[in-house]
């Protein structure tokens, strides 16, 4: 084939670049999972100043015919913002490993550690789905993870103890990130306050940091029975089993966080229909407290709007659910018969919404 000029020619050239970037995308996830598995963001931590390539690989339990792959393993998680080089204080020629933000955030110390949402967001058990993903479009199942499993994520967890482990271990890593900003940042969210229920709260990582921050505050974290049996209270927080589409124990508030976004519209609707009813008990100052994403309400960079867009997609396929606009959440909370709403973005990707009755 010959080409029209050599503009024709550097136009498919670049095409074909863009599609081995997309082919290869995955690279990116797995190579850092390797690493956190190998635990170098630890090793570069301990170490305590920029660590040489042999420093680094003396200190990982690897074979010693895989020696010489570190350092492309490395080039590729520099290239993508995970670490980073400095000339080391010993030797100004030489230069060594250093953390960046993100794998600081990786490190399995760090008390708002990311590791748990990383190794769980990337086992077989989910990213299985994404092998059936064309299947489920021509099938009628819920969706790809259902395809994959005969089963919903949720089934999986009630029926799988070590899913449900490093499921409920991702969850409370995220959680911990966000309520100590939720804390910190949105304080008056809770001003008043008597009592509040964390709707599908997991194993209450964001309730118990809310109920040690306001202890006025009767906090409930509700959730299906296989995530809260056996889970022990304290004197403000307290656990309950049951199904958020069946009843929700009554409260002046009651938050969402991670939840709306996991089920479609239909289902979002009969959840807050049942959290009118469960607020309403308790007066009128009563709201919802929704932490979730607000999709196009604020200039973002490419990188925020890939990170929503991927959620998005994440929510088609082992979910039910998705990532909503301001619109589409206007059009739940009014078709749920709540009055109003209040958008605040201040957590990253998410934003805290408060719907009241
Ligand atoms: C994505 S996780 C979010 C957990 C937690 N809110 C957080 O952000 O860390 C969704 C939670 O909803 C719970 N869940 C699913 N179906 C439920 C139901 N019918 N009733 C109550 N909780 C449910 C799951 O067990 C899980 O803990």
């Amino acid at each position: 084939m010959e080409f029209q000029s050599e503009e024709h020619a550097a136009k498919l050239l670049n095409a074909q670049t863009h599609i081995w970037n997309h082919i290869c995308s995955f690279i990116n996830s797995m190579s850092l999972k390797c690493a956190i598995d190998l635990g170098i963001p630890e090793a570069i931590h301990n170490y305590g100043k920029p660590m040489p390539l042999s420093q680094l690989i003396a200190s990982l339990s690897i074979h010693p015919s895989k020696t010489s792959f570190i350092y492309r393993l490395m080039r590729i998680l520099a290239h993508s913002g995970f670490f980073s080089q400095q000339n080391t204080i010993e030797n100004e020629l030489e230069t060594g490993y250093v953390l960046t933000d993100a794998s600081i955030l990786l490190l399995k110390d760090n008390p708002l550690s990311q590791r748990p949402f990383l190794l769980g967001m990337l086992d077989p058990i989910l990213t299985e789905s994404w092998h059936h993903f064309p299947t489920w479009f021509r099938n009628d199942d819920p969706t790809p993870f259902h395809t994959a499993h005969k089963m919903t994520i949720w089934d999986y967890a009630g029926s799988n103890p070590k899913f449900n482990q490093f499921f409920n271990d991702a969850m409370a890593s995220d959680a911990r990130l966000i309520a100590s900003v939720v804390i910190e940042r949105c304080k008056g969210v809770f001003n008043g306050l008597e009592s509040l229920v964390d709707v599908g709260g997991s194993t209450g990582t964001m309730a118990k940091a809310i109920a040690k921050s306001f202890p006025q505050l009767d906090c409930t974290v509700f959730d299906l029975p296989h995530v809260v049996a056996d889970l022990q209270g304290s004197d403000n927080l307290k656990y309950v089993g049951g199904d958020m589409f069946h009843s929700i124990p009554p409260a002046n508030a009651i938050l969402f966080k991670s939840i709306l976004h996991d089920w479609n519209d239909e289902e979002c609707v009969k959840i807050l229909k049942k959290c009118k009813e469960a607020i309403m008990n308790k007066g009128k100052e009563g709201k919802l407290i929704i932490i979730d994403m607000v999709i196009g309400n604020e200039k973002r960079d490419d990188e925020s709007v890939e990170a929503q867009l991927f959620f998005d997609m994440l929510m088609l396929v082992l979910v039910t659910g998705k990532e909503r606009s301001e619109k589409e959440w206007a059009k739940l909370i009014f078709s749920a018969g709540f009055s109003d709403y209040k958008i605040t973005p201040v957590l990253g990707l998410r934003s805290l919404i408060e719907v009241y009755p």
